[in-house]
């Protein structure tokens, strides 16, 4: 994505930001996960943490499990139940209240995946193979190009423009897909009459949230703390991290990416800035800073990890939330695909 283009997003998003305390009645907000894992604290200081603000703020939300999504670039759904599960328990630990965020999943959504046919004709061979997303996900891959992964971005329009969702809280990586929504919507209601809004990416100012190796917290780089760990698996996983042998703790992202980014960890845990923490640690080595940062990753997460405990024992109401914002979400793709059906004259 172009500079020009991040910059009009970015200014956008901030304008956005500002009205969002005022008048949230105006805005329905529509993010989503692909269930591959256990969420960690990347997702919950990247995106999680902002969905309940937003929610909190009387947003209209919804959140979608984008199961169909996995198969962009695997050849396998063996592990989809349990993931989609762990992740409606995730999201409610971390404080998304069902009663106010409407949570599904893609594949009991048939009218939201019906979108894909009229939108697919919206968009040219060309789009979709420059969308650096699209590209950077196949290489990691090691696969093919998939029809689905090429085409993934429009299926992402659909989830976003079945429930009309104005806002969408994304990184920055996601930026190329909520153009090429707005592309849609806008060429949509060009050529048959007002439909859809033009939906602006919600971005924050987040600093990127590293994993413990100093690159970005990912589970495919194993360097990831979910939050379903126990407290013992939090410390062993923190103490096998790669630091230096430099006893005196110093914030260097670019020369001391372990330490930097043990430091960071704590600093997200605990509100407190990187260098104040170094200097309390002083000279006394990785050891004493990665208990530290054990002691902030397990003090900040024990509230959520006991809710995600009792929740998880509860399976009947796990289930019973996911299938009520299965219902509820059918409710919107069917009076939203009645509109486009009446917009495209395609009412017999
Ligand atoms: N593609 C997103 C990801 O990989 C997940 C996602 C699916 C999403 N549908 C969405 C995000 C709609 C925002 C809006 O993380």
């Amino acid at each position: 994505m172009s500079t020009d283009s991040f910059e009009a997003s970015k200014k956008r998003s901030d304008e956005i930001r500002a009205d969002l305390s005022v008048h949230p009645e105006n805005y329905t907000m529509l993010t989503g996960d692909r269930p591959t894992g256990r969420l960690h604290l990347g997702h919950y200081f990247g995106t999680i943490r902002e969905r309940v603000a937003l929610q909190d703020a009387g947003v209209a939300s919804r959140i979608i499990i984008a199961d169909y999504q996995v198969i962009t670039d695997r050849d396998t759904t063996e592990h989809i139940q349990d993931n989609v599960y762990n992740m409606v328990v995730d999201y409610l630990a971390c404080g998304i209240d069902p009663e106010r965020t409407v949570i599904f999943t893609h594949s009991a959504v048939p009218a939201l995946n019906q979108l894909m046919l009229p939108f697919l004709s919206l968009v040219t061979e060309s789009e979709l193979l420059r969308n650096p997303t699209v590209k950077s996900e196949m290489d990691a891959s090691g696969h093919a190009l998939t029809g689905l992964l090429l085409t993934y971005p429009v299926h992402q329009a659909c989830d976003i423009l079945f429930c009309k969702g104005n806002i969408v809280p994304v990184g920055k990586d996601q930026l190329p897909h909520i153009e090429q929504t707005r592309n849609i919507a806008r060429r949509f209601n060009e050529r048959y009459g007002r439909v859809f809004p033009e939906p602006e990416g919600l971005l924050n100012d987040a600093v990127e949230i590293p994993g413990l190796d100093g690159r970005k917290m990912s589970k495919s780089y194993g360097n990831a703390i979910s939050l379903s760990l126990t407290e013992a698996e939090t410390a062993k996983l923190i103490k096998k991290s790669k630091t230096d042998s430099e006893r005196l703790i110093t914030f260097d992202k670019e020369n001391r990416p372990g330490v930097s980014a043990l430091l960071t960890t704590a600093a997200l845990c605990t509100g407190r800035a990187e260098a104040d923490i170094a200097a309390e640690i002083g000279d006394a080595g990785a050891g004493a800073l990665k208990k530290h940062v054990t002691e902030s990753v397990n003090g900040f997460l024990a509230p959520i990890r006991e809710r995600r405990e009792r929740l998880a024992q509860d399976r009947d109401y796990i289930w019973d939330v996911l299938h009520e914002g299965n219902r509820r979400a059918n409710e919107m793709a069917e009076a939203t695909l009645g509109e486009v059906r009446e917009a495209m004259r395609m009412v017999y």
